[in-house]
């Protein structure tokens, strides 16, 4: 007899505390709802959060990649090195400019892209010629590597900005999953050229929607804040008098203040929250370190992993037990699970590009096994509870 819970456990929720609640509610009061001194303040707020120089809040993070690669003048002659493993978002902004996006395989154990996995993908894929890093079978010059620091845990950011400099190629972090993670001795926001963050709904942080891009480079932050509204010279807000001039065709990816007052309290609010998933995490790990055919994420190497996703790997053992055997129990008993991610080389879009799966033998096995289960700071000690109980009653039945 299965034991189910009596609601659904997602995944996967946000956390709106009445304080963010209230803020919006002064907000849509004040008569200034679009990007204005809320959308300031947070920025601030953010940069100093994580000790960054310059930082742009957008309305997602697919925008903020977007905008850090069209600050660098990406075109359709050049390359980006990218994770097979991550959400299309990383890879979907290179292919916006007819820029080719060359995948790497991840390591085994974090499923991440290393310094071994772009030697082996530039070994095989490009030569260095002229101070550059040229494709083969495209001609395409190669402008940057996108490291994802999947679930949390960030990738070593040492590392891979020292091969960058060797290669001459630009680092834009995609940190969607890893805020408020830290890196050797410091908060993630100021490893590579550019760091992303996502406020999407399920993230560390959220304003629903939103994004942010942290940067040291003036110019660079000049560009982004100039490309995500049209191209025009002056913000909205502020702005004394009717004139201004449209220097570039730009873009429509500024945050608004309702998504910024939530955002505001969110930061605030963030070292508790993020306590909470690191709690969960710890729970996690000690209730199912006996389990047999399960393994679970190891805590970040060089710092503090996040704790955005669990994501546990599981043996198939005959036809007792795989991934999507765990899933489906799970589901049974009403608990949510998700996968992070389909290898991007899966899709059918992505393989116009001619990716060979046998390049890809880590993001391949992590594929077959993989299994995010439910992590979000809301959830109450009875929903750990019960996915602890449902998880163990799973295995022991085998
Ligand atoms: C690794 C990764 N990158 C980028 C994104 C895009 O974030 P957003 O929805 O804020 O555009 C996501 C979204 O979940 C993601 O998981």
């Amino acid at each position: 007899m299965i034991t189910a819970r009596k609601t659904f456990l997602p995944f996967a929720l946000p956390l709106i505390s009445e304080k963010a609640i209230e803020e919006v509610a002064a907000v849509l009061r004040s008569g200034w709802i679009t990007a204005g001194p809320k959308v300031k303040e947070f920025e601030e707020e953010f940069a100093r959060y994580c000790g960054a120089d310059f930082a742009l809040a957008m309305n997602s993070a697919t925008a903020g990649l977007h905008l850090a690669l069209e600050s660098i003048g990406l075109c359709s002659e050049d390359a980006v090195l990218v994770p097979a493993v991550t959400f299309t978002a990383t890879a979907e902004t290179v292919c916006y400019f007819g820029a080719e996006p060359i995948l790497t395989d991840v390591d085994p154990i974090y499923n991440l892209m290393t310094v071994e996995t772009l030697k082996e993908t530039i070994e095989r894929e490009c030569v260095f010629s002229k101070g550059n890093l040229v494709h083969k079978k495209t001609g395409k010059t190669v402008r940057a590597l996108m490291p994802v620091h999947l679930a949390g845990a960030v990738c070593d950011m040492d590392a891979l900005n020292s091969l960058a400099r060797e290669y001459h190629l630009y680092v834009i972090e995609d940190s969607a999953h890893a805020f408020p993670a830290t890196h050797k001795g410091r908060k993630i926001g100021t490893h590579g050229d550019f760091t992303v963050f996502s406020f999407y709904a399920t993230k560390g942080i959220t304003t629903g929607e939103g994004g942010m891009v942290t940067t040291r480079h003036a110019h660079f932050a000049e560009r982004m804040k100039l490309m995500r509204l049209h191209g025009i010279n002056r913000e909205t807000y502020g702005r004394p008098g009717w004139y201004y001039e449209v220097v570039s065709p730009g873009f429509k990816y500024n945050m608004n203040d309702i998504a910024a007052a939530i955002g505001i309290v969110q930061l605030s609010e963030a070292e508790d929250l993020w306590r909470r998933r690191i709690e969960i995490a710890d729970i996690y790990r000690s209730e199912f370190a006996q389990l047999p055919f399960l393994h679970l994420p190891l805590p970040a190497k060089d710092g503090d992993h996040s704790w955005h996703l669990f994501r546990v790997e599981v043996d198939t053992v005959q036809e007792r037990m795989n991934r999507d055997i765990l899933s489906a129990e799970l589901h049974k008993r009403n608990i949510g699970s998700s996968l992070h991610f389909i290898p991007l080389y899966e899709h059918p879009f992505y393989q116009r590009f001619g990716f060979d799966r046998k390049n890809y033998p880590n993001a391949d096995a992590m594929y077959k096994k993989t299994l995010s289960l439910p992590l979000f700071a809301g959830m109450t000690d009875s929903d750990i509870e019960d996915v602890v109980t449902a998880v163990k009653g799973i295995f022991s039945d085998l």
